[in-house]
């Protein structure tokens, strides 16, 4: 931690940004680095796999590791300080028994409520993050939209001095958005997985059609039904913002989960679709 610090007292005013990571660091992540890198003098990594935002029975113990490859990789791509903090200096008492942020409603809606608690966890780690490394910005990615959404809430509502920053989802060849969690699928799932992104094309061009969001919706459920192997857990279009029932017409994002066995993948997609260079 003084190691941070003192890494970080030098640096000039309005210069750290900041890219929090559960590590596995994949194109999703640089691209995050990219963005920090052209915006911050200092570009701090962090890697920490938050177990306060794993459920019971989720895969806190299987999340993949991969530290060696990820201090590489943060070199190669001009991070100037990892932080990799330990257990100990995230989480200094049991963690049943501790002051945490609270996600208030948005955080009980689609991946609240299937994953109760987990947003409390992000925002707690998130927080403390930003207190540690005080950056002047943060970088996240549009793939988790909720917690996106949620980052942002917490910024406003509890007046961290932090401006956040979007980045587009990147995405595979065959639309699948890249994720840590991808290592997780043999490849007879790997080949399946792509179904959600097709469902979530399907919704867009379902809306271009003028269909409400209830119809839309049940497009892509309906497509991922069809995909042997892969359960649904929801597929909806939502308010952008409030992630509650969007205004016809208006923009809209397309939000969606799915199982593939013991592995649970999301995605999500705008509407309209967006001019490149948007997020
Ligand atoms: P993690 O899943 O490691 O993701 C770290 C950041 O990378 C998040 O902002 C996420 O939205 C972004 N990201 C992941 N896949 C992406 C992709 N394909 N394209 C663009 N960005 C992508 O999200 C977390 O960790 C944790 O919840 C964290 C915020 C670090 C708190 O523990």
């Amino acid at each position: 931690m003084g190691e941070l610090r003192g890494a970080l007292e030098a640096a000039p005013q309005g210069a750290i940004g900041l890219v929090p990571t559960m590590g596995a660091l994949h194109e999703g992540h640089l691209a995050l680095v990219a963005a920090a890198r052209a915006n911050s003098r200092v570009v701090v990594l962090s890697i920490f796999v938050n177990p306060l935002q794993f459920g019971p029975g989720e895969d806190y113990d299987g999340y993949p590791r991969a530290e060696h490859r990820d201090l590489e990789l943060a070199n190669q791509t001009g991070v100037d300080v990892v932080f990799h903090p330990g257990m100990s200096e995230i989480y200094h008492s049991d963690l049943s028994d501790m002051v945490t942020v609270s996600a208030g409603p948005l955080g009980t809606v689609l991946e609240g409520a299937s994953r109760p608690g987990h947003f409390d966890g992000v925002l707690t780690v998130v927080a403390k993050l930003f207190n540690l490394v005080r950056p002047d910005g943060a970088w996240f990615g549009q793939k988790d939209a909720q917690q996106l959404a949620l980052v942002k809430r917490m910024v406003t509502d509890l007046r961290f001095p932090v401006d956040i920053h979007a980045c587009p989802t990147v995405r595979a060849p065959d639309g699948l958005a890249i994720s840590s969690r991808n290592a997780l699928l043999s490849s007879e799932q790997r080949g399946r997985a792509a179904v959600l992104h097709r469902a979530l094309l399907a919704g867009c061009a379902a809306l271009d059609r003028g269909s409400e969001a209830g119809e839309a919706g049940d497009v892509m459920a309906g497509i991922v039904a069809s995909e042997p192997g892969v359960e649904l857990d929801y597929a909806r279009v939502v308010d952008p913002v409030t992630f509650g029932a969007p205004q016809h017409g208006g923009p809209a994002l397309l939000v969606g989960a799915v199982r593939i066995g013991a592995t649970r993948l999301i995605d999500n997609l705008q509407w309209p679709a967006l001019e490149p260079g948007d997020v």
